[in-house]
């Protein structure tokens, strides 16, 4: 097929920060995009951006990490904009808290979003891709997969998605489908700015000092993170799979 074949993409956790920012980056390249977020309604300002720029897109809501309403989320997204074959898994929480005080709830309210979500939105996706022999799985990791100060659940989160990409990417390859995953660094978006909230630092303040740790001096934007995908999306990535990108401004975190 080629580049100008319209492909249907679903953003998990579209509503806002970095998922928006893919919604509108995919949009913009040509396909059609399900937004979905817990609530329908928060996903109106970036559905209607997109149609506003002549794009195609649907607003659903739902919870990744429920079975039954990412069942009913995809129906719908195949049955109204077309059969997904662009998965980005992007949804997702945190529930910071530093190991000794970490309750279980926290615990498994991120591990059910990151990971059951994960888990629950390619499974419910992968058919179609398979069927269309032709699909691209993109989730989001994080540097804090190497580990991060308050992040037992998160960085469980973060790494365990490395993993689950890379075994999609074994098990789907041969369908035409790849798998990858972006770990982005510092980027300034609400989950950013709840987290500065909860050391009781001014979000400016917390900004410059994570830039100062970043070689390319400066922070991370949700454009840097859509540009990315929008290249993991494309039909010519077909020969990177089961990779980890790390969009950080260096090499690390
Ligand atoms: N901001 C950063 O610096 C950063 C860094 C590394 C990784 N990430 C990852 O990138 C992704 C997006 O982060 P962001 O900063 O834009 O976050 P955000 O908090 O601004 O947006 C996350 C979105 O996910 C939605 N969501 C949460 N739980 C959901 C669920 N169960 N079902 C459906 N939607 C749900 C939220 O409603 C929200 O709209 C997340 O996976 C995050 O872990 C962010």
């Amino acid at each position: 097929m080629s580049e100008t074949t319209t492909r249907t993409a679903i953003v998990t956790g579209g509503a806002r920060g970095i998922g928006a920012a893919i919604a509108e980056r995919l949009a913009s390249d040509g396909m059609n995009v399900a937004v979905i977020d817990l609530r329908e309604d928060d996903t109106a300002d970036v559905v209607g951006r997109i149609r506003a720029a002549g794009g195609t897109a649907l607003g659903i809501g739902a919870d990744v990490a429920d079975e039954e309403q990412v069942a009913g989320a995809v129906q719908r997204v195949a049955d109204e904009v077309g059969a997904p074959t662009v998965l980005v898994n992007n949804a997702g929480v945190i529930r910071d808290n530093m190991l000794f005080k970490m309750t279980r709830d926290e615990f498994d309210t991120v591990l059910g979003v990151h990971l059951t979500g994960n888990f629950l939105m390619t499974r419910a996706v992968q058919g179609h891709m398979v069927e269309q022999k032709f699909g691209r799985v993109i989730s989001l990791s994080s540097t804090s997969a190497l580990g991060n100060r308050g992040q037992t659940n998160y960085s469980a989160a973060k790494a365990g998605i490395q993993g689950m990409t890379k075994t999609y990417a074994i098990e789907l390859g041969k369908f035409g489908v790849t798998a990858n995953a972006i770990a982005p660094g510092f980027i300034e978006t609400d989950m950013t700015k709840a987290t500065a909230e909860r050391v009781g630092v001014d979000f400016d303040d917390f900004v410059k000092a994570a830039v100062s740790q970043i070689p390319v001096a400066r922070s991370g934007k949700p454009e840097d993170i859509a540009h990315t995908a929008s290249f993991l999306a494309s039909e010519g990535s077909g020969f990177v799979s089961g990779q980890v990108i790390y969009v950080a401004g260096g090499p690390k975190a």
